[in-house]
């Protein structure tokens, strides 16, 4: 698994997004440490503080299917049709600290893109410096 075909996976989940109230479709491919890929794609709701996050769905169903420990996420969302969209879309507070309790936050990769080829990326400790985590609580 790469960087390209990581995105290519997120464009593809973000076909399924719900996202009637905002527009702002989301996909999102979280790569897992055993090499498989889960998607996830933002659903919204008529009662609006029930959207969920195309990252937090991703992980939810990976760990639903017994993955814990992930490598990536690719993420992509905007209002446009298609494989290209204006903005890079940067995972929320809320979506950073949940990938931090399955995620080393030094290695962990999120790769944010406006199209295949237009790719930004950092790592989790540089998206959400001096973390809370599972470590805190032992
Ligand atoms: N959204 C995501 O899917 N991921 C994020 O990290 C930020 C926001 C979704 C939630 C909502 O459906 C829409 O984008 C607008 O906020």
């Amino acid at each position: 698994m790469n960087d390209i075909k990581l995105t290519e996976m997120a464009f593809e989940a973000r076909k399924a997004s719900y996202a009637p109230y905002s527009g702002y479709r989301v996909g999102a491919a979280l790569l897992c440490e055993d090499g498989s890929v889960i998607s996830g794609c933002n659903v919204e709701n008529s009662s609006y503080g029930l959207c969920n996050c195309a990252e937090r769905t991703a992980v939810f169903c990976a760990v639903s299917e017994g993955k814990r420990r992930f490598k990536a996420i690719a993420i992509a969302g905007g209002t446009e049709e298609g494989d290209t969209v204006t903005g890079y879309a940067f995972p929320c507070g809320a979506c950073r600290q949940v990938l931090r309790e399955f995620c080393d936050p030094s290695t962990f990769k999120i790769i944010v893109a406006r199209s295949i080829d237009d790719r930004k990326e950092f790592t989790l400790e540089g998206l959400l410096p001096s973390s809370f985590g599972p470590d805190n609580l032992s």
